[in-house]
């Protein structure tokens, strides 16, 4: 048993995919569960894995993190091997917003959950003990910006966290590690560069732009639109994070990334020329046209990359996929999972664009 906190959002979701279709891929058949702890906010959607729900190798709580009686019952019932931990507050544009939920569950809400999986973890013997392991999934957000020619983010790069949301998850990765380092509690950390593909919520940019662009509303583009970020298509973070479960070195945080370097603007171009491609506009015009600057977002980094050579050399990690490959597979996939997308633009969502790009105009 694996207990995974967030597995009904984006990384989470696809990580229970990701987990049951490498085991079949290596012809392995195991009666191992994943017990998904989320409390289900406007980002958690039970839709994304409703399969693994169905047939039951996957079991759901709807619970807090902060809430450590639901977090002790979960373990006492479930008693997983490992916990991987996902959940969080992760949009930058809400933690400018509305920071309070991110200091909740990023920081109280992870130190809730290191203090019962602690006391779990010390109620173990033997070999249960020795293999139980707690996974932090973390942000390369948490180095701050890097200038044009600033070497990548490596694990040794000194945190310089920019935004209510990176520095939440800063504080998040401290803790996992003062409990590594105190208590000896079996940590591992791992810190992603930005991740796409299916089930990925319509708040981030590469959905918004798909989903703006299908609509015929503007594309809006942040400032100059020449931020750059690492874009790692979503089923190679998951299995790097299986990777680092089964080879990590206990204690050790490991940088994941795709070497994909891409400005903002190139993103939704990128964008626009495959829907172009797959879903000509009717009137002939391209999707370009849609493409709108706007203010930009405040405190704003400037650029993300990540240096994957520990993770490569220690652990064996490759992405499998290009920013090619990858977005292709995206887009495909919102054209043809429309009903997903319906189920998760509520009328909150509709308040939360309009509140963000409102103030944009
Ligand atoms: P997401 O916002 O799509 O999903 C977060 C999930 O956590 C949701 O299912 C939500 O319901 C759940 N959740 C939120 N607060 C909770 C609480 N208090 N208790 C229990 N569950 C709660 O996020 P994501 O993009 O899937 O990111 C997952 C993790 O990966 C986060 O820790 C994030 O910081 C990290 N990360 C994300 C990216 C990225 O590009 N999306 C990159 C690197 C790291
Ligand atoms: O780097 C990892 C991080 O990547 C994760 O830790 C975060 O959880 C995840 O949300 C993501 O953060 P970003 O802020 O980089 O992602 P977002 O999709 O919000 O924005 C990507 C870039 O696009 C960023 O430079 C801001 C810009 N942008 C975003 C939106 C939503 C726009 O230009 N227009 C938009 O409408």
């Amino acid at each position: 048993m694996i207990l995974i906190t967030g597995g009904a959002g984006f990384i989470g979701g696809n990580f229970v995919h990701h987990w049951f279709e490498r085991q079949a891929a290596a012809g392995r058949v195991t009666d191992e569960k994943l017990v998904v702890f989320d409390k289900l906010t406007y980002a958690g959607n039970p839709n994304t894995i409703a399969a693994q729900l169905r047939d039951g190798r996957a079991t759901l709580i709807q619970a807090d993190i902060a809430d450590r009686e639901a977090v002790k019952a979960a373990l006492q019932a479930h008693r997983p091997r490992a916990i991987l931990h996902f959940a969080a507050e992760s949009h930058v544009d809400r933690s400018i917003h509305g920071p309070a939920e991110f200091i909740h569950t990023n920081m109280v809400g992870t130190f809730s959950l290191l203090e019962e999986a602690r006391a779990y973890w010390g109620s173990l013997t033997g070999a249960d003990k020795d293999a139980f392991r707690f996974l932090h999934v973390s942000t390369d957000e948490v180095y701050g910006s890097l200038g044009e020619n600033d070497p990548a983010f490596s694990e040794t790069t000194a945190y310089a966290p920019n935004s209510p949301y990176s520095a939440s998850k800063a504080g998040s990765d401290h803790l996992v590690r003062a409990y590594h380092h105190t208590y000896g509690f079996p940590t591992l950390t791992t810190n992603c560069s930005n991740n796409y593909g299916p089930y990925h919520f319509p708040e981030k940019l590469i959905p918004l732009m798909i989903l703006n662009a299908l609509e015929g509303k503007p594309l809006p583009v942040y400032g100059d639109g020449l931020n750059i970020r690492d874009w790692l298509y979503v089923r190679d973070h998951c299995e790097a994070i299986c990777q680092v479960l089964d080879k990590g070195t206990l204690g050790e945080t490991y940088n994941v990334g795709g070497i994909n370097e891409i400005r903002n603007i190139d993103v939704v171009t990128t964008i626009c020329r495959k829907l172009d491609e797959l879903r000509p506009r009717a009137d002939g015009s391209k999707y370009e046209s849609l493409i709108t600057y706007v203010k930009d977002r405040p405190g704003h980094d400037r650029r993300y990359a990540i240096d994957p050579t520990k993770i490569q050399r220690d652990i064996g990690w490759r992405p499998a996929e290009t920013f090619e490959s990858g977005i292709n597979k995206t887009v495909r996939w919102y054209l043809e999972n429309t009903a997903w997308i319906d189920t998760v633009r509520s009328g909150a969502y509709r308040d939360w664009i309009a509140q963000n790009y409102a103030e944009r105009a």
